[in-house]
């Protein structure tokens, strides 16, 4: 029956972390997978979320279903923390959000839904992107294609180029756009270049789909939530998916929602009901205690303030490692520019390594790093940063 099923070669970030996790020696470093480690290179457990959790068991009852789009305090949290609370759209009822399994989730729901109701659209995205999205996107069926996005020779965003190509593209075209913390460069748009974007979506008529999956570890929440502030404002109709996985630390409660912003509300209407109808046919519903932890912590006025300040603390982490590691690098590479350490932002930092030497600083120094040059910043700490540096640096001399 299933002789001819292709071998599947797996996930090129995954894989790498399964490799980390059988690699024996003890001096290993995980700067793979995009997951948020503390300064002992543990997983943290956030004590808002953990509070939630005590009081989400306090409550006790019992476990029934969730509608199709989620819990509906949840969902409207996830409105007020992507737009701001009182925003005129969901004021006006033309925003649309669904809670979803982790913004992989929400990701697949709106391109399954763009696939029946934009069926003659392909999708464009950044050059580079996170290695899931275009499997993702085709694997709803689309064909994906990808704009011109990060600039090796500068090191920042190729905008012209970008906005040459979506100038030409044809009404309707979906475009994947990251709000912020760009994986895997960590290359942001300015609030200009967002600015000077939006007339190019709005006069082509394109669709953006935004994927926030780093919101408060670029610059703070409302900062990182520019783009979709400046979407809503300027009324054009936008997908984002967003996650809790990083900035709640709850990568496995699978914590995400999918926001369509619409013209208006009879259009947000129709957009929700069949939201509902993809979640109905994909998996049905999702999960509460998801939905509990997301509602508790941004709801409660004790554990909200308590989880911005733990989501700052973990920004602010990364910020203070990209400036170890940049001074660590200067200083042993003197002729050589490492100043993107300190403009990329977010978990992530294009680090201009090859294949070969990403292969060369596992094989030889145990630092396990993705063979596109990403790192995950937030994999340092002051325990493993120099010997980091000094294996970049090592591999980077040749
Ligand atoms: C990453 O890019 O490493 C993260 O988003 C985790 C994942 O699922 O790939």
């Amino acid at each position: 029956m299933f002789h001819h099923v292709q071998h599947y070669a797996g996930d090129p970030i995954f894989a790498i972390v399964d490799a980390f996790n059988a690699d024996l020696r003890p001096h290993k470093v995980n700067l793979s997978i995009g997951i948020y480690f503390d300064e002992q290179g543990r997983l943290p457990v956030l004590p808002s979320v953990l509070a939630a959790e005590q009081r989400i068991l306090a409550e006790g009852g019992a476990k029934p279903y969730l509608p199709m789009e989620g819990d509906a305090a949840a969902r409207r949290e996830v409105q007020a923390l992507l737009l701001g609370a009182g925003h005129p759209a969901i004021a006006a009822n033309r925003v649309a959000t669904i809670q979803t399994v982790g913004s992989s989730g929400g990701l697949k729901v709106g391109a399954d839904f763009l696939r029946t109701w934009l069926p003659g659209s392909a999708v464009w995205v950044s050059d580079p992107t996170w290695d899931n999205h275009r499997s993702m996107f085709e694997g709803s069926g689309f064909e994906v294609n990808s704009y011109p996005y990060h600039d090796m020779s500068t090191g920042g965003v190729a905008f012209d180029a970008m906005l040459t190509t979506l100038r030409g593209l044809p009404a309707c075209s979906i475009v994947l756009l990251h709000a912020c913390c760009h994986n895997p460069t960590g290359v942001d748009l300015t609030p200009a270049q967002w600015d000077a974007l939006l007339p190019v979506l709005r006069e082509r008529n394109l669709l953006p789909y935004l994927d926030l999956a780093y919101q408060g570890f670029g610059e703070g929440i409302a900062e990182d939530a520019y783009a979709v502030r400046a979407l809503a404002d300027a009324g054009i109709t936008f997908f984002v998916a967003n996650s809790f996985s990083k900035s709640m630390s709850v990568y496995g409660e699978r914590c995400g929602a999918l926001t369509a912003v619409c013209a208006d509300a009879a259009e947000a209407a129709l957009v929700m009901g069949q939201l509902r109808f993809t979640v109905r046919r994909l998996y049905s519903s999702p999960g509460l205690h998801a939905a509990k932890i997301v509602s508790h912590v941004l709801g409660d006025a004790d554990l909200r303030p308590m989880w911005e300040l733990e989501l700052a603390a973990m920004r602010e982490r990364i910020a203070a490692m990209r400036r170890m590691l940049h001074q660590r690098l200067s200083a042993l590479l003197p002729g050589r520019d490492v100043g993107y350490f300190l403009s990329q932002r977010g978990m992530f930092s294009y680090t201009g390594l090859s294949a070969t030497q990403v292969d060369r600083l596992r094989d030889e120094h145990a630092v396990y790093l993705l063979r596109s040059g990403r790192i995950c910043v937030a994999g340092l700490n002051t325990g493993n940063v120099e010997r980091t540096a000094e294996a970049m640096a090592a591999v980077l001399a040749g």
